[in-house]
C-alpha cells in the first residue's frame, strides 16, 4: 500500500463525482417513480434545471465525501496499518457518513452490490442502478464516468436520488482483493462475519456513493 497508489484512488473517485456534475444532462426529467403509472410530467423544462442543479450539489458533495473518507483512511494505514486501518472504519466509516448528511442536509452513505458492511446493503431502486451501471460497465463504459440522477415519486413524495459509481483502484486490494493478508483477512471476518466486499480486482466497480434529498 504506497500512498502515491492511494492518492491516485482519491483521483478515480474525484474523477467520478466530477463526470457526476453532468448527470443531470443525461437523465433529466426523468420521473420514474416506485409506483407505476409514471406521473405526467408538467414542466419537464423546470424539472431538467433543477434535476442539474441538484445532481451538481450532490456530485459535489460525493467528492467531497470520497475525499474526506480517503484521507481517513490513508492516515489510518500511515499510523496503524492494514489491520487497525479497517478497525478504524468500522468503528468511524458509519460516523463520517452520518455526519455529512448532518452538515448537508442529504442523505449520504455508500452502497454496493456486495456489501461489507451489511447497512450498506442497497434498497431496490440502488440495487437497479447498481445493476444498470453493471450492465454498462459490462458494456465497456469506465466506471468512473457511470452516475444517474433522478426525480422519484414516492409515497412520502418527491424525492431526487443521485448515484456516483466507485472504482476499485490497486490500494483498495489489501482490503478488499482476492489475496487478503492472514491478519488482514481475520480482522474483517471478525468485524464483518456477512462480509461480501472482498475479490475484487483493480477497475470493478466496488460500489456507489448514494445520495437522496426529499424535495
Ligand atoms: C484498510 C482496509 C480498507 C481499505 C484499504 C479500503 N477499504 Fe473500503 N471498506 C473497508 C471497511 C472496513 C469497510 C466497512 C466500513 C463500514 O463499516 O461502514 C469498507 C467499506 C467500503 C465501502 C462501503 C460499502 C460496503 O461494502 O460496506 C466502499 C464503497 C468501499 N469500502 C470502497 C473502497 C475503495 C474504493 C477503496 C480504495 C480507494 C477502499 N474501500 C479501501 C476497508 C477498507
Amino acid at each position: 500500500m504506497t500512498l502515491k497508489a492511494l492518492t491516485l484512488a482519491a483521483v478515480a473517485i474525484g474523477t467520478a463525482a466530477l463526470y457526476a456534475g453532468n448527470a443531470g444532462e443525461r437523465n433529466a426529467g426523468e420521473r420514474t417513480g416506485a409506483a407505476a403509472p409514471v406521473a405526467p410530467v408538467a414542466d419537464r423544462a423546470a424539472d431538467t434545471a433543477d434535476t442539474k442543479a441538484l445532481a451538481a450539489e450532490a456530485g459535489a458533495l460525493a467528492k467531497g465525501y470520497g475525499g474526506t473518507l480517503l484521507g481517513a483512511v490513508k492516515s489510518a494505514l500511515e499510523t496503524s496499518g492494514p489491520v487497525g486501518a479497517i478497525a478504524f472504519c468500522h468503528d468511524e466509516a458509519p460516523g463520517m457518513a452520518a455526519e455529512q448528511s448532518r452538515r448537508s442536509g442529504w442523505r449520504i452513505a455508500r452502497t454496493s452490490l456486495k456489501p461489507r458492511n451489511p447497512n450498506a446493503a442497497p434498497d431496490d431502486y440502488e440495487r437497479r442502478v447498481l445493476e444498470e451501471f453493471s450492465r454498462k460497465i459490462a458494456a465497456g463504459a469506465p466506471v468512473a464516468g457511470l452516475s444517474h440522477a433522478e426525480i422519484v415519486e414516492t409515497d412520502g413524495g418527491r424525492v431526487f436520488r443521485f448515484m456516483a459509481a466507485i472504482p476499485t483502484a490497486a490500494p483498495c486490494l489489501t482490503c478488499h482483493g482476492s489475496s487478503l493478508k492472514p491478519e488482514v483477512a481475520a480482522k474483517i471476518r471478525e468485524l464483518y462475519p456477512a462480509d461480501r466486499a472482498t475479490g475484487f480486482s483493480e477497475g470493478d466497480m466496488r460500489g456507489a456513493f448514494t445520495l437522496s434529498k426529499p424535495l
